[in-house]
This record gives structure tokens, sequence and C-alpha cells, in this order.
């Protein structure tokens, strides 16, 4: 945080800066295709009250011209440290910042930085800033794999600084790959994460974390199947924190509509088999799994190849189900405690309601015992409140006697401290 926002401490908005204060980010821009998607990401952290100061790189403004940013941000904007010279720009901007995201960052801009450069008001800027730094490569697959790049990547996030990993998809010209710019509603989301977290933003950088969302489909014939409510905005959320705190995230998700965060690798799966293989070959060296997916327990015993009919004396089929494996259970170690990794944190979810035989507490402890797992998040779910909303409420179970509540507020509020529950529990 900037002396300015850390001084006036009274009463927070609903964005979590405190009332009256304009968290100043500054927006780095590099000379990329993709500096078109950075005018909306400029909208998006001002219309939400964020005071940007757009810093482009003389390349930059061959994409998009220098009235485009000034028009948005409402300030002037320079690309070079001549400008204003009075006001000291090259020291100062970067001094002032609560947060620095450069979106796009070219290989020549990394470069520059993992090097220390400041030949331009944008390196003298990642200079100077004390606060959080987020840069947003965006850059053809060749260059993003180069191992000149690599080893800059690896440099700047051994420095602390959040490199998000670009997305996978179609690139300038027709090709596709590793290299495209998340999506800019996906970037202002690490924008805000970073923010509410200031300096404390990366502490999970060089931490693989594996996460599971939504719920699986079990298939009777091709276009019907046995499902469950889950909305995969728990897992989602999950990942967005983790990836927002520098963790590489590996995100399984079940049959979920929602866009990829930003920096997360996203795998689709649809039934409980799927899903199992999938964490389980992410689970090898992972740090921590969560698993906030919900796995059918049961599928059908057969699946038809055709479309099952009605029959004409109004009868209806039965249908025999099988029990699916645990895989909570298997990536705990299941009977012999055996893990992938022995110092990996596992995390289960258990939404209960409580019956004759306890209350969703007792339940959850004997649950969390039969699993084997580190942590297990409990939701109340009598009414079936949780699913779908964008808020949760939890206790947080750990095989050590913790318990922790979390008060209802935002699922990502909860996924955050679930990974400071998990991050506490980091051994090595
Ligand atoms: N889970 C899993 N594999 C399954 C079922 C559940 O890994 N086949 C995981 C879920 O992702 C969740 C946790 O186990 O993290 C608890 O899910 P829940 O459905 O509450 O557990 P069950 O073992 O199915 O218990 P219950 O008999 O109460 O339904």
């Amino acid at each position: 945080m900037s002396e300015r926002a850390a001084d006036e401490t009274d009463g927070t908005t609903e964005a979590g800066h405190p009332e009256g204060v304009r968290p100043r980010v500054v927006l780095g821009v590099g000379g990329g295709i993709a500096a078109y998607k950075a005018c909306e990401l400029l909208r998006r952290l001002t219309e939400s009250g964020h005071d940007v100061t757009v810093v482009p790189t003389e390349a930059a403004l061959a994409f998009v011209g220098a009235p485009t940013w000034a028009a948005l941000s409402g300030k002037p904007v320079a690309t070079d440290v001549w400008t204003g010279v009075h006001e000291v720009p090259h020291v100062r901007i970067g001094q002032q910042a609560d947060l620095v995201v450069v979106a796009p960052a070219t290989a020549d801009l990394l470069a520059r930085a993992a090097h220390g450069l400041a030949d331009d008001l944008l390196t003298n800027t990642l200079l100077t800033a004390r606060c959080p730094v987020v840069l947003a490569p965006a850059m053809h697959t060749e260059m993003w794999e180069n191992a000149a790049t690599v080893a800059n990547v690896e440099t700047l996030r051994s420095r602390g600084v959040l490199v998000v990993e670009p997305a996978e998809g179609r690139l300038t010209g027709a090709d596709t790959g590793k290299g495209r710019l998340p999506e800019p509603a996906e970037l202002f989301e690490v924008c805000t994460e970073v923010l509410a977290r200031g300096a404390d933003a990366a502490d999970l950088l060089g931490r693989r974390v594996v996460v599971s969302a939504g719920g699986t489909r079990e298939y009777l014939d091709p276009v019907r199947f046995l499902g469950n409510r889950s909305s995969g905005l728990q897992g989602y959320a999950l990942a967005r924190a983790a990836a927002a705190r520098g963790a590489e995230v590996t995100l399984v998700a079940a049959n979920v509509g929602l866009p990829d965060p930003a920096g997360v690798t996203v795998v689709r799966v649809e039934s409980t088999a799927d899903l199992r293989e999938a964490v389980l070959a992410a689970t090898a060296d992972a740090d921590a799994v969560v698993m906030a997916a919900a796995p059918a327990d049961f599928r059908p015993a057969s699946f038809t190849d055709a479309k099952i009919k009605k029959a004409d004396d109004g009868s209806a089929p039965a249908i025999e189900l099988v029990q699916n494996p645990d895989i909570l259970r298997e990536i705990s170690g299941g009977d012999s405690g055996e893990r992938a990794r022995k110092d990996s944190v596992i995390v289960g979810f258990a939404a209960e309601t409580g019956d004759a035989t306890g209350s969703v507490l007792d339940l959850a402890r004997a649950k969390l015992a039969r699993k084997g797992c580190d942590l297990l998040v409990v939701n109340d779910v009598s009414g079936g409140a949780v699913f779908g909303s964008p808020d949760n409420e939890a206790v947080i179970l750990g095989a050590d006697g913790a318990a922790v509540e979390v008060p209802h507020g935002s699922k990502s509020a909860l996924a955050h401290r679930i990974w400071d529950e998990v991050a506490r529990r980091f051994t090595n």
C-alpha cells in the first residue's frame, strides 16, 4: 500500500479500499496487438473507482493511440521520462502506486524488467514501485517458450512479481497456442484480488495447487445423465484466489460454464471417472489439492449407446447404480495413508444437513476422519442455500483439531481463508 492509502483507514468501500480513497493503479501497456484488450481493463478499473495512470510504451502507441488512453483514464499519457520533469514522473508514479499491472507484457518488456533496464517511463516505474506488480504476458507461443523468456519470467517470479500465465487459444494470425492475453474481466479480478491483499499478495509463489470444481455427470445414454446442483463458483473462486497469490493452478472443472480464470490451467471433464483421472494426474507433484467438486457418488451400472426409448406399456426402466470411487479418500492415502507427496495438504468439502445421527459438525468430524484429508470445509446446506449463490459461510475443520468459523461472505473471501489455512500447514 502507498503511504496515502495506509494513512486513511476509516471504513472501507465494497471493493475493500478505504472510503474516499481511490486506489492508485498504474496500467502499463506493452507494444503488442493485445493492447486493445487493455482498454477494457482500464474501463473496468476506472468504473470501479480506481485512480488509473496509463503508462504505455512507445510501441504500444502504434497499436492504441495516446488519445484513447487519456480519454479512458482522464489523465495525460506519457511514454518517456522527459514529460512534466518538474513532477519527477520517473519515480513518483511508481512510488505512489498501490498496484502496477502491465497488460500486455511483451517478451521485450519482460526482458527489460528482468534486467532492471530503465529506458522509458514504464521500466522506470517498475523499478520504483514498492507495491505488488502484476505482469500479464501476451506473445506468440515460440517467444513465450524461448529459453530467454522462460529465464526472464523465472527471475521476475523469484523477485515476487506475479507473472500471469498466458491463455491458450487464437493468436494474432491464423495460429493458435499458448500466448493469449487472458480476458480483461479476469485480469480485472486478478487486480482486485491483489489490491485487496496488498503487500502479502504473492504468498503462494512457487506452489503448485490443484482445485476441482463443478458437478459430474453420469450418463445413462447419449443424452441423459445423473447430475447435481454444484455450480462450480466456489471452486473457481479458489482457483482465482490461488492464482492471484502466485500459485501455479490446475483447475479440474466438471461441467462448469464459467469463464477461465486468468493464469489458470483448466482441464474440462464430465464424469467422476474423468475427474478422478485428471485429479490424479495433476496431484502427483502438487503442494495442495482442494476437492471443491461434487463428484457423483453413484453412476448407472451400464451405459446404453442408443437413446433409451419409452415403452408402450407405460413402464419405466429400472436404473441400477454402482458406487463411484472416492477420489478425496484416494488422494489422501486411503487406508494405507500413503500419498503421492507426503507433505501435500489435502482439503475436502462437505455439504451436510445434519440428521438423527448427529449435528452438521459431528457428521463433518466423522467425515474428516473417514476421508483422511487435512482440512474439511463444512457447509450447512439445509435448504440448499449455497448452490449457485455468490456467497457462502463455512467452518474449516482441521485433522489437527482446528475449527475456523468463516462468517457469511463472498466465496472469494472463503477461498482466501482456506488458502490461509493451507499455507499455514505447508511444512517445506
Ligand atoms: N468426493 C470425492 N469423490 C467422491 C465423492 C466425494 O472425492 N466420489 C469428495 C468431494 O469432492 C468433497 C468430499 O469428498 O470434497 C465430500 O463429499 P461428500 O459428497 O460430502 O462426501 P461423501 O463421501 O459422498 O459422503 P456422503 O455419504 O455424506 O455423501
